[in-house]
């Protein structure tokens, strides 16, 4: 029997992390996921990114879920009792307000946190049923999507929350199928609430992805350092600028990182090396801003119709209460 040679890759381009990389470095324009930034520095530089006086998003969605939140349980409660599932709960810092406007309503909620972090979720539910009388709280470690169907609300209304505008990370076409992924597993009158970062400025955008204190520098560079770390690679820091730009065409902030000199790097481990020239970048991010009818119509894309609409005053950001059709 003739045997034929494959080309091989080696063992570690099978890891999550190792195939992520292999194939972002490899590809034209050079690219990595943005995922790849959350290892445990990362998660830690992000909730920095959260209180700079430049990142106004995190801030400003908290004060508009602060200051409706009665409002947002009530409207999604109609006069059913509702069950509440965080998707990306995270340490679920900005949950709490509308835990608590749901304990007023009904006294006892259960909140379902899923999450990939597990440390993440251990810290929401010991902060959360510490502060928070009335709220059981169920963490799932997994995949945002998987197994929402499964969880059982007793007969209550599901609320499905998607806040903090994670969802600017998607592709237009990934995050419309994503809804459409929620909508899926949610009967007819069930509830999402969406957070969105809206179009403004963009030297606000800009700024609020390039601050002075240079938080956001060392966030994006973390990406190299944890391939440094896990992958064996020899990037240099210092060889490598953060960029922030606003794409207007695609109505987007993008990251960078820019290679200052011609240079090569290797990636022993995944038994790779990389050409950068002068200028080049490796694109680590999109963080997609919308319009209100962009937010409007993606929700009727996907089965959904909006039900109600919060902002703050200056419309920086939306808060946004979709019902399954
Ligand atoms: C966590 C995706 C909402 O896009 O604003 C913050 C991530 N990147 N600063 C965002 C991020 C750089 C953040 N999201």
């Amino acid at each position: 029997m003739h045997v034929l040679s494959c080309p091989h890759l080696p063992e570690a381009a099978n890891t999550p992390l190792g195939s992520e990389v292999y194939r972002g470095l490899t590809a034209h324009p050079k690219t990595l996921s943005p995922w790849l930034f959350y290892d445990s520095q990362g998660s830690e530089l992000f909730e920095q990114i959260t209180e700079l006086p430049e990142y106004y998003p995190t801030r400003t969605e908290r004060s508009i879920l602060s200051t409706h939140a009665d409002q947002i349980v009530a409207a999604a409660a109609g006069c059913e009792q509702i069950t509440m599932i965080e998707l990306g709960a995270g340490t679920a810092t900005k949950t709490g307000l509308l835990l608590k406007a749901a304990v007023r309503r009904q006294s006892e909620v259960t909140y379902h946190a899923i999450d990939v972090s597990g440390s993440a979720l251990d810290e929401a539910k010991r902060r959360i049923e510490a502060e928070l009388e009335g709220v059981a709280v169920v963490p799932r470690v997994g995949d945002y999507t998987d197994g929402l169907g499964q969880i059982d609300a007793g007969g209550q209304r599901r609320m499905v929350l998607y806040i903090g505008s994670s969802i600017g990370n998607f592709e237009p076409m990934d995050a419309l199928q994503l809804l459409r992924d929620i909508r899926k597993e949610l009967h007819r009158g069930e509830k999402l609430l969406l957070g969105v970062d809206m179009v403004k400025d963009p030297k606000i955008l800009v700024n609020a992805y390039d601050d002075a204190a240079g938080v956001t520098a060392a966030f994006n560079k973390n990406v190299l350092v944890r391939i440094n770390r896990e992958l064996g690679a020899n990037f240099k820091l210092d060889l490598f600028r953060h960029r922030a730009r606003w794409n207007e065409r695609c109505s987007r902030i993008e990251m960078h990182l820019e290679s200052l000199i011609a240079q090569h790097v290797t990636i022993p481990v995944l038994e790779l090396e990389v050409k950068l020239q002068r200028g080049e970048t490796i694109h680590t991010e999109n963080s997609y801003k919308f319009r209100d009818e962009n937010v409007i119509q993606m929700l009727e894309r996907a089965d959904f119709h909006l039900s109600d609409h919060w902002t703050d005053e200056r419309e920086w950001f939306g808060v946004y209460l979709a019902t399954a059709s």
